[in-house]
C-alpha cells in the first residue's frame, strides 16, 4: 500500500516538496486551550492518564495549525511511575521522583504495570479515531540514558552528574537500570504502535553529556537493543531517533541505530549533517526554539537556512528541541505560512 501521509513518506525515504512539519511540545503551555484543560485536570499525571484529557490536548495543536504529525501527549517519565516509582510535577519546578541509589535499584521492578499503561494505548486509539486522514500520529518513550538521568537524581539536573556518577561508580547496576529501560520500553513503543501510532520517536534528551564510550555504551546500544526488539514485533515500525548533543557521534549512532530519521538540534553542523547523516537516513529538525520566541526577521532567516540546509533531501521540519512556553501563537501561524507558500 502506498503511504498517503506525507511524514510517513518521508519516513520511507520519499522527499516531500513541501516539507511536513511538526514541532517537539507542540501541545503546552503556549497555548491557552492546553492552559485551561490542564487546569480542570489538576494535575499534570491526570492529565496524561485520563484518554479523553489526553486524547484533547494531542488535537488542539492540529486545529489550531494543521501540522503534518500529532504526537501523542504524555510524558517519558509515565515509564519509571509505571515502573512503581513515585513521580510528580510540581508547577512550575519540573518532575520529582524518589531518586534510585544501588539498594533501590536492586529492589526494582523488572516490568511495567500494564494497568498504568493502558489509558496512554486508549488515548492513542482515541486521537486516531479523530484525526485528519493526512496527518500521522507519532507515538514516544524516552531513551533509556534520559529516563535513567531522572530515575536517579529524581529531578532535572542541569549537567545529569548525579547518573554520570552513578555510571561510573556502580557500572552493574547502572545497566540493571538500564536493561529494565530497555525491555519496558520497546514493549510501550510496540503497544502503541498496535493501538495506532504510525511512527515512533525516542527521545534521549541529555545524550551530548556523555564522553564517546559512555555515548555508545548507555546511548546507542539501549537504543539499538529497543529499536531491534519493536521490528522483531512489527519489522516495517518507522522509528525516528533524537540523540539531542550527539554532534559528530551521530554516524557511531547511525552506524548502530537502525532509524528511518534522525532528529538534529540546533546547534548540528549542517555539512556534516548532509555528508554524514542524510546521505543515510531522512532528517528532522532543527530551528532554535528560542528564534521561534523572537519572531520577526531573524526568524524568517531561520526558516530559510533551515530549508536551505536540509529541504532538498528527505526532511521533515521541527524544531531542534521542545516548543517554549512564551511562544507567540503568531510566530508559529508565521512559521507554517513561510514554509508552505509556494
Ligand atoms: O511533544 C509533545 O507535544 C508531546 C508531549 C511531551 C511532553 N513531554 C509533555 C510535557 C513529550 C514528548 C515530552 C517528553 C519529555 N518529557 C522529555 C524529552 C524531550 C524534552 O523535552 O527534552 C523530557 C526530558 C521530559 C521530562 C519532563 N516533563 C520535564 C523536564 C518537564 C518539566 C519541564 C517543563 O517544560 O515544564 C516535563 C513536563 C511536561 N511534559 C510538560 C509538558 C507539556 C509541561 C507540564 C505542564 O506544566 O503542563
Amino acid at each position: 500500500m502506498t503511504e498517503t501521509k506525507p511524514i510517513l513518506e518521508v519516513l520511507s525515504g520519499t522527499r516531500q516538496t513541501i516539507p511536513p512539519v511538526w514541532f517537539m511540545r507542540q501541545a503546552g503551555r503556549y497555548l491557552p486551550e492546553y492552559r485551561a484543560l490542564r487546569e480542570h485536570a489538576g494535575s499534570f499525571l491526570k492529565l496524561c492518564f485520563t484518554p479523553d484529557f489526553a486524547a484533547e490536548v494531542t488535537l488542539q495543536p492540529i486545529r489550531r495549525f494543521g501540522f503534518d504529525a500529532a504526537i501523542l501527549f504524555s510524558d517519558i517519565l509515565v515509564v519509571p511511575h509505571a515502573l512503581g516509582r513515585s513521580v510528580s510535577f510540581e508547577a512550575g519546578e519540573g518532575p520529582r521522583l524518589e531518586p534510585l541509589n544501588a539498594a533501590s535499584v536492586k529492589a526494582l521492578r523488572t516490568e511495567a504495570d500494564r494497568d498504568a499503561l493502558a489509558p496512554v494505548y486508549e488515548a492513542v486509539r482515541l486521537i486516531k479515531r479523530d484525526l485528519p486522514a493526512h496527518v500521522a500520529l507519532i507515538g514516544f518513550c524516552g531513551a533509556p540514558w534520559t529516563v535513567a538521568t531522572y530515575m536517579i537524581a529524581g529531578r532535572g539536573t542541569p549537567d545529569q552528574a548525579p547518573a554520570r556518577m552513578f555510571a561510573y561508580r556502580e557500572p552493574e547496576a547502572f545497566a540493571r537500570v538500564i536493561d529494565i529501560l530497555v525491555d519496558v520500553s520497546s514493549l510501550y513503543l510496540v503497544e502503541q504502535i498496535r493501538a495506532g501510532a504510525e511512527a515512533v520517536q525516542i527521545f534521549d534528551t541529555w545524550a551530548g553529556v556523555l564522553p564517546p564510550r559512555e555515548f555508545q555504551r548507555w546511548c546507542v546500544e539501549p537504543v539499538a537493543r529497543i529499536v531491534e526488539n519493536v521490528r522483531r514485533d512489527i519489522p516495517g515500525a518507522k522509528i525516528i531517533g533524537f540523540p539531542r548533543g550527539a554532534g559528530a557521534l551521530l554516524t557511531k549512532y547511525l552506524d548502530r541505530v537502525q532509524v528511518n530519521a534522525v532528529g538534529l538540534d540546533w546547534a548540528a553542523e549542517p555539512e556534516f549533517v548532509r555528508e554524514h547523516v542524510q546521505s543515510r537516513v531522512a532528517v528532522q529538525g532543527n530551528l532554535d526554539p528560542l528564534v521561534l520566541l523572537a519572531g520577526g526577521d531573524a526568524l524568517d532567516r531561520a526558516i530559510d537556512d533551515v530549508l536551505a540546509n536540509f529541504a532538498d533531501r528527505p526532511f521533515i521540519f521541527n524544531l531542534g528541541h521542545g516548543i517554549l512556553p512564551e511562544t507567540p501563537i503568531a510566530h508559529v501561524e508565521r512559521t507554517l505560512q513561510r514554509l508552505r507558500r509556494s
